[in-house]
């Protein structure tokens, strides 16, 4: 693929300036996902095709993915198996709406590599697979309250999107009035959520013994992702497993993010402990809507028609994203999967590592698996949200937008240290393209960015 030296990007924001002016007469912003604004450009970063580790902009110009469907194409972009698995979906017509022998034989393969599935359900979005994940604790515990962790992310529906990431200046009121994250969801809602701090025990301990009797839920992302890619400390995820068992509360992982990425297993396997459920997604369906909420049987049966808990929709399990499932599921099967995924991940980040240590950079690439963090402002890994509270969000955008001028595409989320990462079609030529790429942009920043947290 041949890539300009320096993209302009004065001409890739008329473009899609002039782009954003047709689709913003009918969609609000001009977008179907709000965080589709690329803060870099200032207007949507809208998109004429994508192929293996390439999106391609309105004018034909290719950027290294580095966001890869924000987590939802480890396998890359149109992988032949995924594109196998929807034409033979259109052979069989679709068949829209109804179960067919692909729906248990995906559900056997995930149950079987998940340790907490002994029986799933599958869905559309991440979101919806929380929401009903989150109806049938409430209704297996028989309590509403729900304890959550900072820096978290579930989805953006009301059971949830509330007390996760309040801002800076909010922070120290978050444990007593939880933040509502947007405008629309019920004020009182916040009466249901409980946040605390991740990795801190004495706080996890305070939350479950104090609320006891009415919270029945422990939601968590084993690894937070959505905050930097923060790892759980040695045994907080054991804790989080020994005191909801002792008070017979749900320990809930939300894997949506960080299922396969590692290891089959998802993050439950990568640290060796058990929850009661999980939700998994995004990759699963090999880049097309696929997610699953699945675990205990004696939580999971709580469904309508075995149990009392509705969890239904036109849409759930779509004949195409699930052959589309079982393409993914064949793919990481592969001896070689998780082999080549380490070793992209050991080559990207030795390259940065390097970069940072030589320039003496103030910030940190925290990974876990195929995806990683870029924290500005420190240089040891984060371990909680106000650790991550140092970086500066407009200085990442600057640097993000120096990076689309040099061929790479880094999703801006509001310039917030979340997650990027790579795809299984990602080359060793591509990935050495990134480092280079960074070693180029962020030199330059070094005065800036290192005297980040300095006050
Ligand atoms: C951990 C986690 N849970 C839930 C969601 C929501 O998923 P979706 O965007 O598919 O609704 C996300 C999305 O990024 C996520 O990372």
């Amino acid at each position: 693929m041949s890539r300009p030296e320096r993209i302009n990007l004065e001409i890739v924001t008329a473009r899609n300036t002039r782009q954003l002016k047709a689709a913003g007469a009918t969609m609000p912003g001009g977008v179907n996902s709000s965080v589709r604004v690329h803060g870099a450009l200032g207007v949507p970063f809208y998109v004429s095709r994508s192929e293996g580790a390439t999106v391609y902009d309105l004018d034909g110009n290719g950027y290294i993915d580095m966001c890869t469907a924000h987590g939802a194409a480890l396998l890359g972009h149109g992988h032949p198996a995924i594109v196998e698995a929807v034409h033979h979906a259109a052979e069989l017509g679709f068949a829209g709406v109804f179960e067919t022998p692909f729906h248990e034989e995906l559900a056997r393969k995930v149950c079987r590599k998940i340790p907490c599935a002994e029986m799933i359900r599958f869905c559309s979005s991440g979101s919806e697979a929380t929401l009903h994940m989150i109806r049938a604790c409430r209704e297996f515990s028989g309590r509403d309250k729900i304890i959550r962790v900072e820096g978290h992310f579930h989805g953006y529906h009301e059971m949830i999107y509330i007390g996760g990431h309040p801002p800076k200046e909010y922070l120290d009121r978050n444990a007593t009035r939880p933040y509502v994250e947007s405008a629309g969801i019920p004020e009182t809602l916040r009466n249901m959520i409980i946040p605390i701090p991740f990795n801190d025990p004495d706080a996890l301990e305070r939350a479950i013994r104090k609320h006891r009797g009415d919270a029945g839920t422990l939601i968590l992302e084993p690894v937070n992702y959505n905050s930097g890619c923060i790892t759980p400390d040695p045994g907080y995820l054991e804790l989080a497993r020994a005191l909801t068992e002792r008070e017979g509360m749900v320990l809930f992982f939300d894997e949506i993010q960080s299922a396969f990425k590692k290891s089959p297993g998802g993050a439950q396997e990568d640290f060796g402990v058990v929850p009661d459920v999980a939700t998994i997604g995004k990759s699963l369906g090999g880049g097309l809507p696929l997610s699953a909420f699945c675990g205990r049987s004696e939580i999971m049966s709580r469904y309508k028609p075995l149990g009392p808990v509705q969890h239904s929709g036109t849409f759930n399990a779509h004949l195409v994203p699930v052959l589309c499932g079982l393409a993914f599921i064949e793919q990481i099967e592969n001896p070689g999967f998780y082999r080549r995924l380490a070793s992209i991940e050991a080559r990207f980040h030795s390259g940065v590592d390097r970069i940072i240590e030589e320039n003496d950079l103030n910030m940190i690439v925290p990974r876990h698996g195929a995806r990683f963090g870029v924290v500005l402002g420190r240089r040891t890994p984060p371990r909680n949200y106000s650790d991550v509270l140092v970086h500066d969000k407009a200085l990442m955008i600057e640097i993000w937008r120096d990076c689309l001028e040099l061929g790479v595409y880094f999703h801006d989320y509001g310039g917030g240290p979340i997650h990027h990462g790579y795809s299984i079609q990602h080359t060793n030529e591509e990935i050495d393209r990134v480092v280079e790429v960074f070693a180029e942009v962020l030199p330059p920043y070094r005065e800036r960015i290192n005297a980040l947290g300095a006050d």
